[in-house]
């Protein structure tokens, strides 16, 4: 597939991993009203795209995300309501309602800055691994606004209410290190071996059964919000409709496997994937 060009935006591959890059390193991957109608233009685009295993959302440059731009998407829309409505709408669309039901797994490899509402999209993202540099903040309250959008809300899911107060009110910031103490990404790791250490875990990722995958990122992050009694009901659902779904019958080749093969330990490791119709029975 070739892939569109955009004038904020890259896209790069690896094997079944997609880079997604925002793409203004000159002004730290500051959020302007058109890197939000190319951004939500690209994950459009890499929605049904097959090669695409799992996506990893980065920064080039120094930066992940300096947050939105002060200059084009604040003051530059003040007086253009229309523009300002629809960059609203991508920010949104793209940044958190795209990305976190995207159907493959997602990962933000934090390269560097990642401020204000640069923390949405990372927060979006199932995954997050960060370089030990990068350097996180709710930088608002260092120029007079509180964290807007649902970057308020989003910290207080991601870290404990102590944390999300506190990053909060004293605009400090954090590095990779201790964005993994607080619970904000999953792994830290030198900026050299940031890459590789990203397409280590996606090719991870990419050995496992892919509906289970995705249903399973969506079981997790939807729950977070219900009742024990809604997520039950809930689950007993989805799994449902993953056994549905699952076009290799995973859960058939796991039973067999383990039960009848005794060729491998679920709890240890993944079943070995067949094609499609190639195992059938329970
Ligand atoms: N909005 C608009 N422009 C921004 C920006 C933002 N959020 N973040 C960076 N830029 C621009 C700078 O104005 C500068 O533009 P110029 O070259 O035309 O002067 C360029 O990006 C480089 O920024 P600079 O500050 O020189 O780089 P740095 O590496 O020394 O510092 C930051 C990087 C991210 C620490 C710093 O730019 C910063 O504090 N940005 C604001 C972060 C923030 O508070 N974001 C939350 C917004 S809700």
């Amino acid at each position: 597939m070739v892939d569109k060009t955009f004038e904020t935006v890259k896209i790069e591959r690896e094997g079944g991993v997609t880079f997604l890059i925002m793409n203004r390193p000159e002004k730290r991957n500051a959020m302007s009203p058109q890197l939000h109608f190319d951004m939500e233009d690209a994950v459009d685009s890499l929605w049904h795209d097959e090669q695409t295993q799992v996506l990893v959302l980065t920064g080039a440059g120094p930066a992940f995300c300096a947050g939105q731009d002060l200059r084009l998407y604040f003051r530059g829309t003040e007086s253009d309501p229309v523009t300002q409505y629809k960059a609203h709408e991508a920010s949104d669309n793209w940044r958190w309602l795209k990305l976190t039901r995207f159907p493959k797994l997602t990962i933000a490899m934090v390269n560097g800055y990642c401020f204000g509402g640069g923390l949405t999209q990372m927060a979006a993202c199932d995954l997050a691994i960060s370089a030990d540099e990068a350097l996180f903040g709710a930088s608002e309250i260092n120029w007079g606004i509180l964290p807007g959008g649902n970057v308020s809300w989003i910290m207080t899911l991601l870290m404990s209410y102590r944390h999300a107060m506190h990053y909060a009110v004293t605009g400090d910031t954090f590095d990779g290190k201790r964005a993994v103490e607080i619970g904000a990404v999953n792994y830290s790791v030198p900026l050299a071996n940031l890459r590789e250490e990203t397409i280590a875990l996606a090719t991870r990722m990419m050995k496992k059964n892919p509906a289970a995958v995705r249903f399973t990122k969506e079981a997790i992050r939807t729950v977070r919000t219900m009742s024990e009694v809604d997520a039950r009901d809930y689950l007993a659902a989805k799994s449902a409709a993953l056994m549905f779904r699952d076009k290799e019958g995973g859960r058939q080749q796991g039973m067999r496997q383990f039960l009848d093969e005794k060729s491998f330990r679920p709890g240890l490791g993944d079943y070995q994937r067949r094609p499609s119709g190639s195992d059938t029975k329970e």
